[in-house]
C-alpha cells in the first residue's frame, strides 16, 4: 500500500491524539478521510465534515483501505473489524479487551481475507512488545514474560505509596490524566492486564489461554495497612502480570497479581503510568523493557508504528503456532494474605503452610506458602488482600 486512506473509529483519548500526528506528518502518506464517533454534539478539534455517526460510511467506502479502530466499546468493536476485514481492509486496533476475547477468531479471519491485523497499542502502550515477540524473539526460546502491563493501576499505586493519596483519590488523578478505561473496573479489577497478558502469551509462547484460566486479581483490596508493611520491609507493591513456560515448554503460571518487589528488582524502578517487561530468554537471560503503557501520545506512538508497519504489507506470522492451551501447572509461591477489622478470625492454614502470622486491634496478616491455584478462593473475599512476594 503506498498510500494509506484511514477511516478512523473513535475521537477520543488515544484517536484524537492519532489524528492530531498524522496531521501535523504529512510526510507519512496517510490521509484520515472519514471519523466515526459516537455522539455526534460533541465539539471536535477537526473539521467537521470529517466526521459521521454511520460506520458504513467507511467500511462501505472503497476508498479506505485501512481502519483504525479506537473505541471504548468492545463489542461495537468487534462488530466493525470483522466487517472491515470482509471488505478487504486492513485493521489496526487498541482494543486489547476485544482482541483478547475474539483472539484466535479475528486472527484466522484477518487471515481468510488476507489483511494485516495489527494491535501493537493494545498491550503496554508505547513500549513495542508484541514486535519484539514476534520479530526479534523468533530464535531465542522465551522462558518467560513478566511486567507491569496496566499503566492505570500503576500509577494509583505509586500515588498512593510515594504521595500517600487514598485509593478514590488516585484514581481520580489517573482518570483525569486520560490514563483508565472508560469501565475502571477493568483496570483495578486487574482484567485489563488479564487481556494484555492473554495477547502476551499468544506472542511469546504460541499458546492462547482462557481468561478464566489466568489467576487474577486487582488491586482494589489493597490497604493502607498493606502499604504500611511494605514501607517497614522496604518492598513496594506493584500489579504484576507473569507469564512462564518451564523447560519442556508447559505454561507454569498465567497470573496477573500484586505483588511485593526487593529492594533490587528491575521492575520496582516503573512508576506512575510507566510499563515495564522483563523477557526472560534461554540465551539472552532476562532483557528489560521500559516505557509509557497509557495516555494520548503514547498509545498513538504505537498505533502510528503499526501504520507505517502496513505500509509494507507487514503482518504478524505467528510463526510460534496459535494453540489453545488451557492447562497451567500449580504454581509455588510465597504469599500474604491480610485480613481487614471487620473479619472474623479466618483459619488460612486450609490455603497453605503458614510461615509467619500477626495480629493487633485492626489489622492482621498472615504469610503462607502456597499455590496460586489453593489461594485463588480468597480472592473474591471482601475485605481480603492477597499480595505475593517475588524474588
Ligand atoms: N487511553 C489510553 O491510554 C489507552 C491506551 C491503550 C489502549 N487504549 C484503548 O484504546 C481504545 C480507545 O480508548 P480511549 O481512551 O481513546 O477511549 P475514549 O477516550 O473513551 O474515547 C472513545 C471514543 O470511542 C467513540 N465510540 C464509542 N462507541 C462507539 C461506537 N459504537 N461507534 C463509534 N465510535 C464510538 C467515542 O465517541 P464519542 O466521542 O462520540 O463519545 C469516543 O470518541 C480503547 O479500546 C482502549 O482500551 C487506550
Amino acid at each position: 500500500m503506498s498510500t494509506l486512506t484511514i477511516g478512523l473509529f473513535g475521537f477520543g483519548v488515544v484517536g484524537e491524539g492519532i489524528f492530531q500526528v498524522l496531521s501535523t506528518k504529512p510526510g507519512l502518506q496517510a490521509v484520515i478521510k472519514r471519523v466515526v464517533i459516537k455522539h455526534p454534539h460533541k465539539t471536535r478539534n477537526a473539521p467537521q465534515h470529517l466526521f459521521s455517526t454511520d460506520a458504513d460510511d467507511i467500511l462501505n467506502d472503497p476508498g479506505i483501505n485501512l481502519v483504525i479502530e479506537l473505541i471504548d466499546d468492545a463489542e461495537a468493536a468487534y462488530h466493525i473489524v470483522k466487517k472491515a476485514f470482509s471488505k478487504g481492509k486492513s485493521v489496526i486496533s487498541a482494543n486489547k479487551k476485544m482482541i483478547a476475547e475474539h483472539l484466535t477468531e479475528l486472527i484466522r479471519l484477518a487471515s481468510e481475507c488476507n489483511v494485516s491485523f495489527l494491535y501493537e497499542a493494545a498491550a503496554c502502550g508505547s513500549i513495542p512488545v508484541i514486535r519484539n515477540l514476534e520479530e526479534y524473539f523468533d530464535n531465542d526460546l522465551i522462558t518467560g514474560v513478566t511486567g507491569i502491563i496496566n499503566g492505570s493501576t500503576n500509577y494509583i499505586l505509586t500515588k498512593m505509596a510515594k504521595k500517600n493519596l487514598p485509593y478514590q483519590e488516585a484514581l481520580k488523578e489517573a482518570q483525569a490524566n486520560g490514563f483508565v478505561e472508560s469501565d475502571p473496573s477493568l483496570d483495578v479489577y486487574g482484567l485489563d492486564a488479564r487481556n494484555k497478558l492473554k495477547i502476551l502469551t499468544l506472542h511469546a509462547f504460541g499458546m492462547v489461554i482462557s481468561e478464566d484460566k489466568i489467576i487474577t486479581k486487582g488491586i482494589q483490596s489493597i490497604t493502607e495497612g498493606d502499604l504500611v508493611f511494605a514501607k517497614e520491609k522496604n518492598l513496594v507493591i506493584k500489579l504484576i502480570a507473569t507469564s512462564k513456560v518451564n523447560a519442556l515448554g508447559a505454561l507454569e503460571e498465567v497470573s496477573v497479581l500484586p505483588a511485593f518487589l526487593p529492594r533490587f528488582h528491575p521492575l520496582r524502578l516503573t512508576d506512575n503510568e510507566f510499563n515495564g517487561v522483563l523477557i526472560g530468554g534461554q540465551l539472552s537471560d532476562e532483557q528489560f523493557f521500559y516505557g509509557k503503557g497509557a495516555g494520548r501520545y503514547p498509545t498513538s506512538s504505537a498505533v502510528l508504528s503499526d501504520i507505517s508497519a502496513i505500509r509494507y504489507g507487514y503482518k504478524y506470522e505467528y510463526k510460534k503456532g496459535i494453540k489453545q492451551s488451557d492447562k497451567v501447572l500449580p504454581s509455588k509461591s510465597k504469599v500474604f494474605v491480610s485480613l481487614s477489622r471487620d473479619l472474623p478470625e479466618l483459619d488460612l492454614s486450609v490455603f497453605g503452610a503458614v510461615v509467619e502470622t500477626y495480629r493487633n486491634s485492626h489489622y492482621s496478616y498472615t504469610v503462607l506458602e502456597t499455590t496460586l491455584q489453593e489461594i485463588k478462593p480468597l480472592f473474591d473475599l471482601h475485605g481480603v488482600s492477597v499480595i505475593r512476594y517475588l524474588d
